[in-house]
């Protein structure tokens, strides 16, 4: 049966992937972007291809009321509200000694706050209607931290804690919850490090630093149908692609969380962050690589959590 979903940060990138995926599996899709023209041709793309149908909406995540307002009226016009993706997000980069209060408020604002809005204007749409899923866009860096970019990493597992604690709040009430957590995709979000924002030694393009950590960046296409998958299945952790899992699976980090173990290199070439060179920039690894991964606390985890991880999890629920 097709459902209505709404996808913000739809213009571009996963959001966009996304709801092409949701668009050809025949869901009717409202697109929602900071960015209005962009969420409009993409709309008009989307509905072409069919068999579902998409419409625009320029909306930016940060405004609490705007927000609320979008999803309800999507409820409102349609009858019930299927699926909504809170994936609108900015890359914050630098060390830390670089960023100012501007860039940790930008990543707060967007990358957490934007979700929280979307998770508050949904939830109690679908609490009412008994049924709906809300699918949060997290990172690998919400699951282990990352040095040159701890606004995003901070606001990324925030996003994991809120999304894995509604989960299981919600989930004797009809609504699921699910948080994605993509390695390095390819986005233009890899190109514009720090938006509107002052310059650091992270900003604008990153994409070869980060292809030295992660040397085939993963299609957002793909990513999208990773996330369509683990949304029918329900998962409360959707990890891609499976090799940037954590050793043990996810749920070395979150035991309760998430799938089976699956064999991971993603640590393999992660330099020791801890250093900096005299001039103050941070060491890099021995292929010139910046600190852009760090090893997880959790790896290895505990013989409990190995045994978890090795027996795959049941899930949250
Ligand atoms: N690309 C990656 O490697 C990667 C990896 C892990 C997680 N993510 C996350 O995936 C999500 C999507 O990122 P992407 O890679 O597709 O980036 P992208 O830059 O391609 O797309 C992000 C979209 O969000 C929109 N946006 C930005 N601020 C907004 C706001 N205030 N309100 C509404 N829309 C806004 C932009 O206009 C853009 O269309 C983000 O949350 C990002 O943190 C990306």
């Amino acid at each position: 049966m097709s459902g209505i979903a709404i996808v913000t940060g739809g213009a571009s990138g996963i959001g966009r992937a996304i709801a092409a995926a949701l668009v050809a599996e025949g869901h009717n899709v409202t697109v929602a972007d900071l960015n209005g023209p962009g969420a409009e041709q993409v709309a008009e793309e989307l509905t072409k291809r069919g068999p579902g149908a998409a419409v625009a909406a320029r909306l930016d995540v940060t405004d609490a009321v705007a927000v609320a307002d979008l999803y309800r009226s999507v409820k409102a016009g349609m009858g019930r509200l299927d699926l909504v993706f809170n994936n609108a997000g900015i890359a914050v980069g630098g060390a830390a000694e670089e960023l100012t209060l501007e860039h940790w408020n930008r990543a707060i604002d967007v990358n957490l706050k934007g979700v929280v809005h979307g998770v508050h204007a949904a939830y109690p749409i679908m609490l009412e209607q008994g049924f709906g899923h809300i699918v949060n866009t997290a990172s690998l860096a919400g699951l282990v931290p990352m040095p040159m970019g701890i606004p995003y990493t901070a606001t990324k597992h925030a996003v994991v804690g809120l999304s894995l604690g509604l989960r299981a709040e919600a989930a004797g009430r009809g609504v699921r919850v699910s948080v994605i957590c993509p390695g390095f995709v390819d986005t233009p979000l890899l190109t514009n490090i720090n938006p509107d924002l002052p310059k650091t030694r992270m900003s604008g393009d990153a994409r070869e630093d980060i292809r030295r950590a992660q040397p085939r960046l993963y299609p957002a296409d793909k990513l999208a149908r990773d996330v369509m998958r683990g949304v029918r299945k329900n998962r409360a952790l959707i990890v891609a692609p499976a090799s940037a899992e954590p050793p043990g699976g996810p749920c070395a980090c979150f035991p309760m969380a998430a799938s089976g173990p699956r064999n991971s290199s993603w640590t393999a070439s992660a330099p020791s962050n801890s250093a900096t060179e005299p001039d103050g920039a941070p060491v890099r690894g021995p292929s010139g690589e910046l600190p852009l991964i760090a090893r997880p606390p959790c790896a290895g985890g505990s013989g409990r959590r190995r045994r978890a991880a090795r027996s795959g999890c049941a899930g949250w629920t």
